[in-house]
């Protein structure tokens, strides 16, 4: 199914009373979308901390397995990664457990010819053999460990510097200390520029804005999920700490790519979401009605309105929109 098809079922299934009485606008609506896959770039940059990123940047999770567990072709991903960066994205998001580390060998095909003009980043945390990529149980933050990560990610990525090094999750086995005091050393070394936290709690986040400062913290954060609103997006504005909205299109929900027909396929894990589940799915696809409405009166994209409306919450949140489409990171960028 194509990008206009996926629009439109989206349309038809949670706006359609308001598309039929609505033609015109959907018309002109098609034809803004036409013009911006041409014209459009994406606009401003933002800082996290110090550091300077575009507005939009790209998430890359799934350039080797989608969410559908289809393998995307990899020439197409290199296309996708250079073309983003032709439209003014600078901000690539990667972790050593895409793959696991298949991701980061992509992207660091991909941006190769424009290495020094991004903003590379990538995560550790889990248990991933350093060998052989396999995934073993449990988390592991240990700076040894750690070392060895980046060690790998820089051949991966084929860099000698990760420009935002993440944890991806805390390691409840290693005291934040021991983590940020690696992350200072390997800082000192040029091997890593800025670090930041994915899914901390509050005092990790003081514990280690103590120790050196974070430049940004990335958490799940959308229209499809508000929480960090309650208590980490204001620790975020009294420490000036960054923060990046990954899965900023609800894993693809806000975009109406996902409705009361949808089935997932085996192993897509957005098939055990209770978000997705019948019970809940009812109330969720009244938000997504709201939002097409907004697109259809904005001449925009219910992804576009999506992350128009993440953009507007504060000046220095940048989202990660993740695709494996060309028409959807044009888009969305
Ligand atoms: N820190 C963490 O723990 C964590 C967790 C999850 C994700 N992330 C990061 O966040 C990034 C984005 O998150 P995400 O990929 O989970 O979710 P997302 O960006 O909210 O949504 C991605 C899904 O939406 C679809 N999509 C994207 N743009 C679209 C458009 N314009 N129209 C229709 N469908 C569209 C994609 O399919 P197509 O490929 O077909 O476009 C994909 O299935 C990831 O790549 C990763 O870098 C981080």
């Amino acid at each position: 199914m194509n990008r206009r098809n996926l629009l439109k079922t989206g349309f038809a299934l949670a706006g359609g009373s308001l598309l039929a009485s609505n033609a015109s606008a959907n018309t002109a609506l098609s034809e803004t979308l036409e013009q911006n896959t041409l014209a459009d770039t994406t606009r401003g940059r933002r800082k996290l901390g110090q550091l300077e990123v575009s507005s939009i940047g790209l998430g890359v999770q799934n350039m080797s397995r989608k969410y559908t567990t289809e393998i995307p072709s990899r020439p197409e991903m290199h296309n996708i990664i250079r073309a983003a960066f032709d439209r003014g994205v600078t901000f690539y998001d990667a972790a050593e457990a895409y793959g696991p580390h298949e991701v980061e060998r992509i992207l660091g095909e991909g941006v190769a010819p424009f290495r020094n003009k991004v903003v590379i980043c990538s995560k550790f945390g889990w248990n991933i053999d350093q060998e052989t990529g396999a995934r073993r149980p449990g988390l592991n933050s240990r700076p040894e460990h750690v070392r060895k990560v980046v060690e790998g990610m820089l051949k991966r990525l084929r860099t000698d510097r990760i420009d935002l090094l993440y944890q991806h999750r805390v390691d409840p086995a290693v005291p934040i200390e021991d983590v940020v005091g690696l992350i200072k050393d390997l800082i000192k070394e040029g091997k890593v520029l800025h670090y930041g936290l994915s899914e901390p709690g509050v005092q990790t986040i003081r514990r280690a804005h103590a120790i050196h400062p974070v430049t940004a913290i990335q958490n799940e954060y959308s229209l499809l999920w508000r929480g960090p609103e309650e208590v980490i997006i204001p620790l975020c504005q009294e420490l000036g700490i960054g923060f990046v909205t990954w899965s900023p299109l609800g894993v693809g929900f806000l975009t109406g790519a996902i409705d009361a027909n949808t089935r997932f396929a085996p192993g897509d894990i957005r098939g055990v979401e209770t978000r997705f589940s019948p019970d809940n799915l009812p109330s969720n696809l009244a938000l997504l009605a709201l939002i097409t409405k907004w697109a259809i009166q904005k001449n925009a994209t219910p992804a576009q309105i999506s992350l128009a409306w993440l953009l507007a919450q504060k000046q220095w949140i940048v989202p990660i929109p993740g695709t494996t489409q060309m028409a959807h990171m044009i888009e969305n960028s």
